[in-house]
């Protein structure tokens, strides 16, 4: 079932679990995805980014997930990733999203403060629940202007700041997890300015100051044993993306080559799909999502 993400993402799992936030381009992924969470019998959010309604359409890839989501018994929200554009959030809202990321964190912080304060007038007046990034998540960013990771970091102080200007619903936060595999050498020096992957210490200086759930973005290179001390901190939700392609385009390469004589594309997607499934599930176990959509109405 299609709910709101605020039904799934709560204060009560705030140190005890977390959900995935799956990103999803076509129907491929999403079948996978829903797949996973009704197995599991989990609360799972799909996400778009601005690339993935660009690439599918708009309303074909909300018609995709909002029928998978309707005809699975465990409840699915369906948010909007990064999008700097207001126009396309209001788009959004008007097409159900229940949840939207406003990505305004390469403007200067009283800009992003600005655009911020009005995304979340226009939505919460819709019941539709914002997040913000505050500092700059490593990956798919201006790397031209960055010297160092610590840079790049969300501060505690700003962040409580931000939070209680804004009124924001969820805040990513950005403590060293990076969009994607750094292959830019840019990327890696950044990279090997910082201690350890996730700096657990600033998560925990955030968490301190800041009571609403927390997310971590770029979480497919995270080592698992980070995501669970992650998850005792407050981050409720993990933007998962890279794994999940790097599980499907894994098997539909093997099917390939093993099957040059192949040429139904269904039977290579097929085995690709599951491949991103047995990805997803991965994922839920690890947050400790299995089971939470018991009994959910
Ligand atoms: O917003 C989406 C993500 O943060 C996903 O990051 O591709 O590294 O999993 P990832
Ligand atoms: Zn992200």
């Amino acid at each position: 079932m299609l709910v709101h993400l605020g039904r799934i993402v709560n204060h009560k799992m705030l140190g005890k679990y977390a959900l995935p936030a799956f990103n999803t381009s076509d129907l491929e992924m999403t079948q996978g995805i829903v797949r996973a969470a009704k197995k599991l019998k989990a609360p799972v959010i799909i996400q778009t980014s601005v690339g993935a309604l660009e690439y599918a359409g708009i309303e074909q890839l909300v018609g995709i997930i909002k029928t998978e989501a309707h005809e699975s018994p465990t409840p699915i929200a369906l948010h909007q990733d990064h999008c700097h554009d207001f126009k396309l959030i209001k788009k959004l809202i008007d097409l159900g999203y229940s949840s939207v990321m406003l990505d305004a964190s390469h403007l200067s912080y009283k800009d992003n403060l600005k655009l911020t304060k009005a995304v979340v007038a226009y939505a919460h007046k819709r019941g539709v629940w914002v997040q913000a990034e505050l500092g700059r998540i490593l990956g798919n960013e201006d790397w031209q202007t960055v010297k160092s990771g610590e840079d790049l970091m969300t501060d505690p102080d700003q962040a409580a700041k931000f939070v209680a200007e804004t009124r924001i619903d969820t805040l990513a936060v950005a403590v060293g997890s990076l969009h994607g595999i750094p292959v830019d050498p840019r990327i890696k020096k950044v990279l090997s300015t910082l201690k350890e992957h996730v700096d657990l210490k600033r998560l925990k200086a955030i968490r301190a100051k800041v009571k609403i759930p927390l997310v971590m973005h770029g979480a497919s290179g995270v080592p698992d044993a980070q995501i669970r001390v992650a998850i005792k901190m407050g981050v409720a939700v993990f933007n998962i993306d890279t794994d999940l392609r790097v599980a499907f385009n894994k098997a539909l390469r093997d099917n390939i080559k093993k099957y040059p004589q192949v040429y139904d594309p269904r039977k290579l997607l097929k085995p690709a799909t599951d491949a991103l499934q047995a990805m997803a599930e991965k994922k839920i176990k690890l947050m400790g999502g299995s089971g939470k959509a018991k009994g959910f109405k």
